[in-house]
């Protein structure tokens, strides 16, 4: 019989600003996320750990990461973060004081390993050499767990000709650490507002939902898609096999696309 799985629940994109109600293309970024944890907390069995992929913040301030850690804290789950391209890691160190500092850790008989993928000024993601070298040791001292690999920027195109230029630009220095090892079964990351499944090998690559707007699938230029916010599920097994879902958050918001500012 297989034991009960690890269960994480995946936030990503979140966009929060210093004010509570400071829109981003004319939607408060704080409300969707707000009907998002009432649906967390409705969720049973509760999630074992939250896993937030970056963009936590818009504007990077420290408010915006303590607005966070008060809205998510009352859900008493471990809290683990990474960087995206808009947060200030300094501010969240800082600030995110309830949540877990560790980016490698063992759960459930699975490891987390969670990259920073910020290029300094960029929009687009980059690893830096000591992060892949930090992966190849991490991967290299436990042969034998089952491991979730983490970061912001997808490593693959989507297929939308304005998104693709802000991906992982060295995805191909990522993909060969990860060929190095067989023990990676899963990449997860944020950054496209979309669903994203892609397969190499043994590895698959999950991108998921943002917890405020989504961009819409396959277009050439910056436009939105219709999907409400969303999250991912994701069941660990103790025999490395793992099953995942997207979840849709009840929530509907008139867009205000006049007021732009992404
Ligand atoms: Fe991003």
């Amino acid at each position: 019989m297989i034991s009960s799985p690890l269960r994480i629940a995946q936030i990503t994109d979140l966009h929060l600003f210093a004010q509570s109600e400071q829109c981003l293309l004319g939607m408060p970024t704080l409300r969707s996320l707000n009907a998002l944890v009432e649906q967390l907390q409705q969720l049973y069995p509760q999630p074992d750990l939250l896993l937030l992929t970056g963009d936590l913040s818009q504007d990077g301030t420290i408010e915006s990461y303590e607005r966070l850690q008060m809205l998510l804290s009352p859900l008493k789950i471990p809290i683990y973060w990474l960087p995206g391209n808009h947060d200030c890691v300094e501010a969240m160190e800082r600030s995110l004081t309830r949540f877990y500092l560790d980016k490698a850790f063992e759960r459930g008989g699975w490891r987390f390993l969670l990259l920073n993928s910020q290029d300094p000024g960029c929009v687009h993601g980059r690893l830096s050499i000591e992060s892949l070298n930090w992966l190849d040791r991490q991967l290299s001292q436990n042969l034998n767990i089952p491991t979730v690999v983490s970061l912001h920027h997808p490593p693959f195109a989507v297929n939308s000709t304005w998104l693709d230029t802000s991906i992982l630009q060295n995805s191909t220095e990522l993909l060969e650490v990860l060929d190095q090892h067989t023990q990676a079964k899963l990449v997860v990351f944020g950054h496209i507002h979309q669903e994203f499944q892609q397969q190499r090998g043994s590895v698959t690559f999950l991108g998921t939902p943002s917890t405020y707007i989504q961009f819409a699938r396959e277009s050439d230029d910056f436009a939105l898609g219709q999907e409400p916010p969303g999250f991912r599920l994701i069941q660990l097994y103790s025999d490395g096999t793992w099953e995942s879902q997207i979840k849709r958050v009840e929530f509907r918001y008139a867009l205000d696309l006049a007021a732009t500012g992404y």
